[in-house]
């Protein structure tokens, strides 16, 4: 069984890279290396023993994907991570988001379709939910008009997978509604790489604990929680990719019940940003410098995720809890360091 990875390169690609070789698929990646490192691939060749295959380009080029499918006839599925993702970026330069996000997402669509390459698993977001109004939230929860244009690509990249599913029943999708993807690999070989000021929590404090940062902003106090910080839905990377691995199987084996399907990936848990740094502290043994400052524009108050659905249809099941997330971020910011001090 062969699988096309599109960011393979990246933080949530390629750990499911690995997931996916070591339940026996054939892997290739697609990535242009615009927000990652062709080293990536090579350590995923250690962790795994076996090299992915890799062509370097831009999804958004339509000749070189049409191209790249019709030299691919064979693949069993696409995951679909290659994207933008940076929220503040977005606001600020939209068009950039919405032609790379939009773009490279209907290129692939119409390469499956004229190569008979059928399913695909869409990277999505809990995002869409903005702040539901109960909660844990499920996936028939309405989708709320979107924060940013990030946000929206990921709404109306759901529609456009649903749409061309709705038109051809050859084409099955799954949307996959990510929570808080953190932590890294227990060989610490690959891991998240923030390219500048990290806009996300966990980074952000690991490079303050390791001295490249001078302390975290805690983002607004004032929330209506119980210690006025705000909660999130974190779950461990590697979780998040086992549970694609489960979801190219479930189309593969036409285990399918509709089309597309729609799933929440979180663990069910709630915990405040203050918990988060707690977790950290403890396994890092060591106090983090913070201070509190204001709410960060277009942030929800709380969300966590129902996992009923995912958890009973799909088999699966996140298994590790914040501080194995916490303790493996760490051992990678450490790793990290480390290599960068021997170069
Ligand atoms: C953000 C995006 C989400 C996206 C995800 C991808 C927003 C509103 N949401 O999720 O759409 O899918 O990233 O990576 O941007 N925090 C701090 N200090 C920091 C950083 C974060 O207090 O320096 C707080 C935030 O206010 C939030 C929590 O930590 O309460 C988690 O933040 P973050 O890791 O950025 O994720 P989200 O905002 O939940």
């Amino acid at each position: 069984m062969k699988i096309l990875v599109t960011g393979g390169a990246g933080y949530i690609g390629s750990h499911t890279v690995v997931e996916l070789q070591e339940k026996g698929y054939e892997v290739i990646i697609v990535d242009n290396l615009s927000n990652s490192y062709q080293s990536v691939i090579n350590n995923i060749h250690k962790i795994t023993g076996t090299l992915p295959d890799f062509e370097e380009f831009d999804l958004c080029d339509r000749q070189k994907t049409l191209d790249f499918f019709s030299r691919h006839q064979d693949m069993d599925g696409v995951i679909h991570f290659a994207a933008y993702k940076a929220v503040g970026q977005s606001v600020e330069q939209p068009l950039k988001y919405y032609h790379n996000n939009l773009t490279s997402l209907m290129n692939i669509l119409e390469g499956m379709k004229k190569n008979e390459v059928e399913n695909i698993v869409f990277s999505s977001s809990c995002t869409v939910y903005g702040q539901p109004e109960k909660l844990p939230v499920a996936e028939d929860a309405p989708v709320q008009a979107a924060a940013s244009p990030y946000g929206n690509t990921k709404q109306i990249s759901e529609e456009i997978i649903t749409d061309t599913a709705k038109a051809n029943q050859n084409v099955k999708g799954i949307l996959l509604r990510y929570f808080n993807p953190i932590g890294a690999h227990e060989s610490i070989l690959i891991g998240e790489l923030p390219l500048g000021v990290p806009d996300n929590l966990v980074p952000f404090i690991t490079q303050t604990a390791i001295g490249k940062r001078e302390q975290l902003s805690v983002f607004g106090n004032d929330y209506n929680t119980p210690d006025g910080t705000a909660i999130r839905d974190y779950i461990h990377v590697v979780d998040l990719a086992k549970a694609h691995v489960v979801a190219v199987d479930r189309m593969i084996n036409n285990q399918h019940k509709a089309n597309p399907e729609v799933f929440n990936l979180g663990t069910g848990n709630g915990y405040s940003v203050l918990e988060v740094v707690k977790a950290f502290e403890k396994v890092a043994d060591q106090p983090l410098k913070y201070k509190i400052v204001d709410r960060r524009p277009g942030d929800v108050e709380q969300v966590w995720a129902d996992t009923s659905f995912a958890n009973r249809e799909l088999g699966w099941k996140a298994r590790k809890d914040l501080e194995d997330m916490m303790r493996t971020a760490w051992n990678w910011e450490k790793a990290l360091a480390e290599k960068n001090t021997e170069e």
